[in-house]
Order: structure tokens, then sequence, then C-alpha cells
């Protein structure tokens, strides 16, 4: 399977999270890709972790961040799968638009109506966040966004309009 390569999506969560203050927070990127928002962790000081079901992707993060010299634990992993512990962050730039679910499309391809991998993710995502945690999920009007937010009462904090789509980051806590 390719590495996504980062794209508007990606950018839009990646500034987001540089404003935070991460120093010494526990943050994770769920399907990270090419690392692009782990990395920026790790530099911003929080103790970071990547997860990405593509083997492919997990081999790519960790020898980036070798390279830069920055710790992050890479997980291969279906979501939640193999991970056992708790963050202060959690991040997810999720596969969001409709169609078939297979392999080779997994980076793309949210299922068939776009939204099924984000509702697995906000299913799940409670029981890996600490007390006072919080997570952020890009969303699309691509796919059904609003009934993810009202279904999971989630709140936009940040949007962008491009000529195609519109983007959103929403905050589950
Ligand atoms: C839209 S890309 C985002 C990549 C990167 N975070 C970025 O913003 O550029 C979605 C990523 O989710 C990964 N992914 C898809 N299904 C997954 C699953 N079930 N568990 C973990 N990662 C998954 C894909 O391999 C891909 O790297």
């Amino acid at each position: 399977m390719t590495v996504y390569r980062p794209d508007k999506d990606s950018f839009l969560l990646k500034n987001y999270v540089s404003e935070l203050d991460l120093q010494g927070k526990k943050a994770l990127d769920m399907g990270t890709g090419s690392g692009v928002i782990a990395l920026e962790m790790a530099r911003k000081g929080a103790e970071a972790a990547a997860i990405d079901i593509n083997p492919e992707a997990v081999e790519k993060v960790s020898r980036k961040s070798k390279e830069e010299d920055l710790e992050i634990q890479v997980i291969e992993s279906d979501l939640f799968e193999n991970l056992d512990e708790s963050f202060d962050l959690i991040v997810f730039n999720p596969p969001y638009l409709p169609g078939e679910e297979v392999d080779d499309n997994r980076i793309w391809c949210g299922g068939k109506k776009g939204t099924e991998l984000t509702e697995r993710f906000l299913d799940k995502v409670d029981d890996y966040l600490k007390e006072d945690g919080y997570a952020l999920v890009v969303l699309s009007n691509r796919a059904d966004y609003e009934k993810i937010i009202d279904g999971y009462r989630l709140d936009i904090v940040e949007s962008k309009e491009l000529w195609f789509e519109t983007l959103y980051i929403a905050l589950y806590n």
C-alpha cells in the first residue's frame, strides 16, 4: 500500500497541532501516514506515538524520526487494536471518502459512506484518553460530517473552504 502524501487536510491539522502546548504531553497520531503530524508533535516536546495499519507508513515514520533524532513510538495497528495506553491528545486525519474498502484504497476510503472508519475511531477513543484528554478529527463535507458531529457531540474548532470541499477539525472530549 502506498503511503498517503500530505495534502491540505494534513496541513490543516498539522498547523492546528503546531499551536498547541504539547510539552511533556502524551500525544497519539492515528493513521499517521508519512508522519507529518506525529513528527510535529515530537518537535513540540510531546511524548509522541503514531499508529498506521500500513506497514510501509510504519517503516517510513520510524526512519524519519531517527533522521530527525526524534523519539516516536510507531505501532502497526488497525485503529486501537495493538494499543494499551492512554493519551492527553489523540488526533486522526482519517480516510474519509466514500468507496469500496479494499487494501489498496485504505489511505483515502473511509467505508461505503466514507464515515464508517471515523465512527469506529470515535466509538473507541474514550478508552484511550486520559481523564482530561481530548481528540481532534478531520471531517469533510464530501462525507456525512453533520451526522458525525451530532452523533458524537463534536465541536468544530477550525475549518477550511477549498473549491471542491470544506474541511473541518472537530474536537471530542
Ligand atoms: C488521509 S491519510 C492521513 C495520513 C496523515 N495522518 C496525514 O495527515 O497526512 C489516512 C491514514 O490512515 C491510515 N489508516 C487507514 N485505515 C486505518 C486503520 N484501520 N487503522 C489505522 N490506520 C489506518 C492510512 O493508512 C493512512 O495513512
